[in-house]
């Protein structure tokens, strides 16, 4: 397991690692606008970091199917952000308009962008200097839970250009629309493209076997829990003597998934959430 909840402090997990890049820059006073269901990780991790920063931030926010860690999730948003809006769908156009007009920084939905896959492209690498330097073994796959596909995206590409033959499984956790191989693609070859064009040098292609989508572990409904997810996050937390426990729409149902792979192939489970968020606070 790769344990990307304990790089950042109040908490850590994939959200952190795009806003490195995102938040590049803010300074006191500016205005910080992002987007995200009720329990939004992301937004979450938006109004922590940028209000660390000093940014006034803005969430855009409309309803999930709720479970114990959105509602965890949630009630710290309310705490943490300095104005949240409910809106009935997505807002994703009407508020990047509303963002540009008052000359505030805009950071899309998951922070998803290729700004923010650099993140998880700097993750990658990391666990391929782990690889490298034999401090682990090199698994076949590493099982992530795919949501807005930026992780997968910066965890492939990173593979990509450390050489490494270790395929991204992704555990979709939302709606097909979202959740699909070849949204994950192009944002890795826009990523791609992004690394050429401020660095000149040539990157890899991710090739289309390199990276799978799980679609079994979903439940129907972005944030419903699964009995199975359930089981699997409730034996890790056994394992670790409580110490890892996985939120109900994106880690256990990934878990789940590792493992089922675990019986055939070595896996690397990404732990995508930090159990701090389940503390009360
Ligand atoms: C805990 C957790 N894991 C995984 C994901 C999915 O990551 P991505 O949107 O990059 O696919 C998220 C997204 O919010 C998340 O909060």
């Amino acid at each position: 397991m790769k344990r990307d909840d304990l790089g950042a402090t109040p908490f850590g997990g994939n959200k952190v690692r795009a806003l490195e890049f995102l938040l590049a820059g803010v300074r006191e006073g500016d205005r910080v606008v992002t987007v995200g269901s009720a329990g939004s990780t992301h937004a979450l991790a938006v109004a922590t970091y940028a209000s660390q920063l000093g940014a006034r931030t803005i969430v855009g926010r409309w309803r999930q199917e709720m479970n114990e860690t959105a509602e965890r999730v949630a009630a710290r948003l309310d705490r943490t952000a300095h104005e949240t809006r409910l809106f009935a769908y997505p807002p994703g156009a009407y508020l990047w308009a509303w963002t540009r007009a008052r000359g505030a920084r805009w950071i899309a939905a998951g922070g998803s962008t290729p700004l923010g896959v650099l993140g998880h492209v700097n993750a990658g690498l990391e666990l391929a200097e782990q690889i490298t330097s034999d401090e682990i073994p090199s698994p076949a796959m590493v099982v992530v839970p795919l949501g807005t596909g930026g992780t997968a995206a910066g965890l492939a590409l990173a593979f990509a250009i450390a050489g490494l033959d270790v395929k991204v499984v992704g555990v979709r956790v939302v709606p097909w629309i979202v959740g699909r191989r070849g949204r994950v693609l192009r944002l890795a070859r826009r990523t791609a493209a992004l690394i050429e064009g401020k660095t000149g040098l040539k990157v890899p292609v991710v090739g289309r076997d390199a990276v799978l989508v799980v679609n079994d572990a979903y439940g129907g409904a972005y944030g419903r829990e699964t009995v199975a997810a359930r089981a699997a996050a409730e034996r890790l937390a056994d394992a670790t003597g409580g110490a890892v426990r996985l939120d109900a729409t994106y880690s256990a149902k990934a878990f789940e998934v590792a493992l089922r792979l675990a019986s055939r192939e070595s896996v690397l489970f990404w732990l995508t959430f930090d159990p701090r968020l389940l503390e009360p606070r």
